[in-house]
């Protein structure tokens, strides 16, 4: 068994994550820049962005790790406030500039660009505008895609448009946990998430309108996933009803944002929850947000075990005993990687491409020299294996992303999570690829035929 041929073996990373550079060539700062001056008790130990792994200057070094991997494909993401700082209006073309050269340096070295138009840095004169809650945003949004497609899509063929609404409306604006650290009421929530979705519309709009390549078009929500308890048909239907339910008032949806960018309309359970919060259903709008996609991109990292109650009802099985848990407290579940993509693929039917998978570990530059990651091999091992048993059950699965080819600053929790397949020596910016670096390139060189 292996994984379908030109299968896209990738690795994932985002602007703010990793570029540093924060105020070069005409940047201005985002809402993540903003936060971690002004708020920086929100932040790991006050970590913050300024150089993070300095990504921006040593971007040509940061390919050739690449090229060493094998990879086939890179997903990055494009800093709106390098490309039109003030969020509106002007360009700057210096900004552009640099991922102009980045996909150049991907190309020569064999690795296809992958971009992300919107991976959370929201340029902070548009947060004093209203931020995601000012029904211009869609437009601006829409313009500031302009841009990035009339540079780069003459070599960018692959693109996504929005990396996790339910983040980061979800945490920016629900429960305060990522910047602006808000907590709005849901009704101003779903408002902001209706503009997200425009904005996501719009964007499509104009890779199919304007790219001078033909473009392959997708986004990369977060896969909320759950797992059947065994293979008994009921309690595959307690898993499915629970994946695609809505019975909380909480962004943290598959169908809230997906049911309208895929079919064109809000989920009726959603609905009956939300009641008069709920955005209202203009026919024009659902049409725009929904723009025929290419894939359907998932980001997955851990899932939750349902079965069937006895009503049929889905009930969550708790009380693992000592479950495996990364170090961000996620359960390993390996099966989130057959049963999430199987039931996206099978509600959605769109190809589906994990668009990141990965886990925070403990990783340090052992005495020899090496990163001794074997969990992170072992992670991914077991979630590859469980993609490739999708794949032969007749998922159409295209692709896989790594997050993160680089530890990197993860949010709120600045440089505590390391992700990497590279580890990066903050205070040095040295760059050591850890063991499960070459591992990933023999099961790349095998196309998973190693695992
Ligand atoms: C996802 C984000 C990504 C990274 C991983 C760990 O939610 O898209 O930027 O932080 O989690």
């Amino acid at each position: 068994m292996s994984f379908p041929k030109d299968f896209v073996w990738g690795a994932a990373a985002a602007s703010f994550q990793i570029e540093g550079a924060v105020a070069e060539d005409g940047r201005a700062p985002s809402i993540w820049d903003h936060h971690t001056r002004w708020m920086p008790e929100k932040f790991y130990e006050g970590n913050h962005g300024d150089t993070a792994c300095d990504h921006y200057h040593r971007m040509d070094e940061d390919v050739d790790l690449m090229r060493g991997i094998g990879l086939k494909a890179y997903r990055f993401s494009i800093a709106w406030p390098r490309v039109m700082p003030e969020g509106t209006g002007a360009v700057n073309p210096n900004g552009l500039a640099f991922y102009d050269r980045l996909v150049d340096a991907l190309l020569a070295a064999g690795v296809a660009p992958w971009a992300t138009i919107y991976h959370w840095d929201l340029p902070v004169d548009l947060h004093y505008r209203g931020g995601w809650l000012n029904p211009d945003l869609p437009k601006y949004f829409e313009d500031y895609t302009k841009a990035v497609v009339d540079k780069l899509s003459d070599r960018v063929r692959h693109w996504m448009t929005l990396n996790e609404p339910q983040c980061f409306i979800g945490f920016g604006l629900q429960t305060g946990d990522h910047a602006p650290f808000l907590k709005l009421p849901v009704r101003d929530c779903l408002r902001a998430a209706h503009h997200a979705l425009l904005a996501h519309g719009r964007a499509v709009r104009v890779l199919r309108a304007g790219s001078k390549t033909p473009a392959v078009v997708g986004w990369a929500p977060v896969g909320v996933v759950t797992m059947p308890a065994n293979d008994s048909p009921a309690d595959i239907e307690a898993a499915r009803a629970a994946m695609f339910g809505i019975r909380e008032p909480s962004l943290w949806s598959n169908t809230w944002f997906s049911d309208p960018v895929v079919f064109g309309k809000y989920p009726e359970d959603g609905l009956r929850v939300f009641g008069a919060a709920a955005p209202e259903q203009n026919p024009e709008e659902m049409a725009l947000i929904s723009q025929p996609l290419d894939f359907y991109g998932a980001n997955i990292y851990t899932g939750q075990t349902f079965r069937a109650g006895a009503d049929g009802a889905p009930e969550k099985v708790g009380g693992e005993d000592g479950p495996a848990l990364s170090l961000y407290h996620w359960k390993m579940h390996p099966d989130c990687l057959y049963w999430g993509p199987r039931f996206l693929y099978e509600r959605y039917n769109l190809p589906v491409v994990i668009t990141e998978n990965g886990m925070a570990g403990c990783d340090w530059v052992a005495r020899d020299g090496a990163v001794h990651d074997a969990h992170r091999i072992d992670f991914t091992a077991r979630h590859l294996a469980e993609l490739r048993r999708a794949c032969a059950d007749g998922v159409d699965v295209r692709g896989y992303f790594h997050w993160s080819l680089m530890d990197n600053f993860e949010w709120a929790q600045g440089y505590k999570m390391r992700f990497g397949l590279v580890h990066v020596d903050f205070a040095t910016l040295a760059r050591t690829p850890k063991q499960s670096a070459s591992w990933y390139r023999d099961v790349i060189r095998s196309n998973g035929s190693v695992l």
